[in-house]
């Protein structure tokens, strides 16, 4: 199934209304419209025109609320990822902009932001979807100058960044991506996410070292993996959802940075410039272009996001922009980058796979069950005796209070009579006699026919059973070979990965 990307932009409330802030018209809050000031040089920009257009699959303006952001931008991508399908939310922006606020939130609950919306979402459609398992696991990294680091690591708190361990990433056969020394926390409920993600940003924080003086000059991907199992299908499926929070886009003319913090800006210049190499390339196949070769390795950011730029995954972007003229330059910059990410689309199909050893063991039982129903059929040769006991031995006269009785209610005493429910049944005349052999001959015909029927019906659905359990144990014998190369099972080999990484040397 092809999936566009969706691209949303959010505007910063600007700080100074009257003179120097950006000039712009919104249309249906999807087409963005920018003034251009007179007296601006911007480089790149044609100064013939004196206003630039963007579209988008929304625009959030300055008067958004965290709520209407995620209501409109993450709900649906959620609603898939539970549904089995990859996903990806990523903020890009120049700093400042308000990745951060979008992504993670501001210091009061009400101004939380997608993240920890998501949380609550996930967990309160789980409690709502009974007829499917849940589990879900967290992770949270940190890429900081092209090395990543687990930010779940409790260790981390007592060390310096530069003694982290860093994660170390290797490609299969398939060219999936593994990672090592990166931990997967089990998740039960909103609250233990909310702790991973608050421990998460602690540990981000409070490794502020002279090389890292401020946490957002690297970039974050909080990742929600889930295994869910529809339990009338026996289908598991698995899904990963990252959330990603970019370091700031920034031109290193304009922050006059020097030492680390230039080689910091470099860094983070060189991975989103990378990042739109990444774009590129795929817009150019996309459009047709012989262009095999898509340059993910070139940082490890985009490695680490190639199945969302370009694989099996729903990906959504929230550009984020200033709405000050001094940023003009930046915020075009943005907003030409995003254009060309709307216009990328993936291929994306549900990760699922079939329990047959589960399909196969519940057909077995219910055919038992119809074998042993059939062979109390042709023991009793009655419908719906089975198991009736009597419930009373008075005895039952075809005649009440004198009065003769009609022939539907002697067809009733009979039906007691013949179900066992009564132990006697007296007639009075000869003409009673005779209307209770009818009766008792009508409702032989009428269980006799239901007999036929339902012997029929089982056996058909045991015939059908047998169809069915053979072709399963041939598809599930096949699947067993088939099993190791499929990159989409990763989680049903993820403690066979675990086993081989603690073997394995890191690649680093
Ligand atoms: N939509 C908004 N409404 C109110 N305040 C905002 C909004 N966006 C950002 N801010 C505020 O602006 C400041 C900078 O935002 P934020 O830290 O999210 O930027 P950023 O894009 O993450 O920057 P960096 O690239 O440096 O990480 C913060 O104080 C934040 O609270
Ligand atoms: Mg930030």
């Amino acid at each position: 199934m092809k999936s566009q990307f969706e691209v949303y932009l959010r505007l910063k409330p600007s700080n100074n209304q009257s003179q120097n802030s950006m000039q712009y018209q919104l249309y249906h809050n999807k087409r963005l419209q920018v003034l251009l000031p007179r007296n601006v040089k911007l480089g790149m920009i044609n100064n013939n025109r004196d206003n630039l257009e963007f579209n988008f699959t929304h625009v959030f303006d300055q008067k958004s609320s965290q709520d209407q952001v995620f209501s409109k931008v993450t709900v649906p991508v959620i609603n898939s990822f539970l549904d089995g399908y990859n996903a990806t939310i990523f903020a890009y922006g120049q700093t400042g902009s308000g990745k951060t606020y979008t992504m993670s939130g501001a210091e009061t609950w009400q101004l939380r932001g997608v993240i920890p919306r998501t949380l609550s979402y996930i967990f309160d459609e789980i409690d709502k979807r009974t007829k499917f398992q849940y589990k879900i696991y967290i992770s949270f990294m940190e890429i900081y100058n092209e090395n990543a680091y687990d930010l779940l690591e409790k260790r981390h708190l007592e060390i310096p960044l530069e003694q982290w361990n860093k994660i170390a990433l290797y490609e299969d056969d398939q060219d999936n991506i593994h990672l090592r020394d990166l931990s997967i926390h089990s998740c039960n409920n909103e609250q233990e996410g909310i702790d991973l993600l608050m421990m998460g940003n602690f540990i981000r924080q409070v490794s502020s070292t002279p090389m890292n003086q401020s946490s957002s000059r690297s970039h974050c991907i909080f990742t929600v993996t889930l295994e869910g199992c529809d339990t009338t299908t026996e289908t598991y499926f698995v899904s990963k959802l990252h959330l990603v929070d970019l370091a700031g886009s920034e031109r290193i003319s304009k922050s006059q940075v020097e030492g680390n913090l230039l080689n910091e800006a470099k860094y983070i210049n060189l991975s989103l410039t990378y990042l739109e190499q990444v774009i590129i390339a795929l817009n150019e196949r996309m459009k047709g272009a012989n262009r095999q070769h898509i340059p993910y390795r070139n940082s490890l950011m985009t490695t680490l996001l190639k199945d969302s730029l370009g694989g099996n995954c729903k990906t959504v972007m929230i550009a984020t922009i200033s709405s000050e003229n001094d940023n003009l330059e930046e915020t075009f910059s943005t907003l030409r980058f995003s254009q060309r990410v709307g216009q990328l689309e993936n291929e994306i199909r549900r990760n699922e796979k079939v329990d047959l050893e589960a399909v196969v063991k519940r057909l077995e039982q219910e055919k038992l069950v119809l074998i042993r129903e059939l062979e109390q059929y042709q023991r009793s040769g009655t419908v719906n005796s089975n198991n009736k006991k009597p419930q009373t031995q008075q005895q039952i006269l075809p005649q009440q209070n004198g009065m003769p009785l009609n022939k539907k209610q002697i067809q009733e005493k009979v039906e007691l009579y013949l179900n066992e429910q009564v132990t006697q049944l007296d007639v009075q005349s000869y003409d009673d006699a005779q209307m209770c052999f009818e009766a008792m001959k009508d409702l032989y015909n009428i269980r006799m026919k239901e007999y036929v029927t339902e012997l029929t019906f089982i056996s058909e659905k045991l015939q059908k059973y047998d169809e069915i359990l053979t072709r399963k144990k041939e598809q599930s014998s096949f699947l067993e070979q088939k099993e190791n190369s499929s990159p989409e099972n990763e989680i049903y080999k993820r403690n066979e990965f675990q086993q081989i990484n603690s073997k394995q040397k890191p690649n680093q």
